[in-house]
């Protein structure tokens, strides 16, 4: 995929639902219930948004539900591009089958990661809702797949990943581990100007031991999916990446961290 691809159709077919006046349940019921709508949830989902101050849901994006378009949809929610009173938003829906009572937990944990500079920012949050500043920009998988024609040039490749690891480093060093990052295709975007955000604190906890570094670098520099990065940046060396993570991973430190960023050619991360 083409970096942007997935933002510029978006855009150039989005709808705008007006909230609440645009809302039906004949038509929207599977956006705010789904998978299973229900007249008198719907309505107390309508009024729960509103309070947020959701504005306007804009329709558009990769996945489809029904004969609608949106950001995104798991397990547990689903992720409609929305308008709020603070600007533009990502609003994520429980699923009236999720397996967890509410988004307070998740919203929780961004606001923990918020407080270190990371993540979108949270805006508010109730218990079938979660609304967070809006990312233009790409997924973190097209980085991977794509060839380097289509993608930033070395540079500005190298400066995303080295604020994102810096990221990952800053999230192991106030405890809070995402637990996706070493599968981290959908859990991180490059908004356009470059700078990362890392997605979905949903399975993130305090109460691991975190590794989000070590899972990151797996991911970017050793697994299967590397090939896409190697073949802009040069291939770290192997052996010396696999035993730096491990002494990191053994007592996590600064001096530490700048070594993985030595041998992944990222410079010393001297900025923080
Ligand atoms: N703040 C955001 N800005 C833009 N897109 C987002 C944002 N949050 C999520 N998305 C999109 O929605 C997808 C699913 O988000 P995620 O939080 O992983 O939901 P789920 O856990 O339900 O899969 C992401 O991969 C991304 O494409
Ligand atoms: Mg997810």
């Amino acid at each position: 995929m083409a970096h942007g691809t997935r933002g510029d159709r978006a855009s150039s077919d989005e709808v705008r639902i007006e909230v609440p006046q645009g809302l039906s349940f004949e038509l929207h019921g599977p956006l705010l219930c789904y998978p299973k709508p229900d007249p008198s949830e719907f309505s107390r989902r309508v009024s729960e948004m509103s309070r947020l101050g959701v504005r306007g849901l804009i329709l558009g994006g990769p996945k489809e539900i029904g004969r609608f378009r949106i950001l995104g949809k798991g397990c547990t929610s689903l992720v409609i591009k929305a308008e709020a009173a603070e600007g533009m938003a990502a609003l994520k829906v429980r699923r009236i089958d999720a397996n967890r009572p509410s988004m307070a937990r998740e919203a929780e944990l961004l606001a923990l990661a918020n407080r270190a500079g990371i993540g979108p920012r949270l805006m508010g949050a109730s218990e079938n809702f979660l609304l967070m500043e809006f990312v233009e920009g790409y997924d973190i998988s097209s980085l991977l797949d794509s060839s380097l024609e289509m993608g930033p040039g070395p540079e500005a490749l190298r400066s995303a990943l080295r604020a994102l690891l810096l990221d990952a480093f800053k999230l192991d060093s106030i405890g809070l581990d995402h637990g996706e990052l070493s599968r981290a295709d959908g859990h991180i975007m490059i908004a356009r100007d470059g700078k990362p955000f890392i997605l979905d604190f949903e399975s993130a906890s305090v109460n691991r031991r975190p590794s989000n570094l070590a899972s990151l670098a797996h991911y970017l520099f050793l697994s299967r999916r590397s090939g896409g990065l190697a073949s802009t940046l040069g291939r770290p060396d192997r052996k010396a990446l696999i035993e730096a993570l491990r002494e990191y991973k053994m007592g996590p430190s600064i001096e530490r961290f700048r070594k993985v960023m030595r041998i992944l050619g990222l410079g010393e991360g001297k900025e923080i």
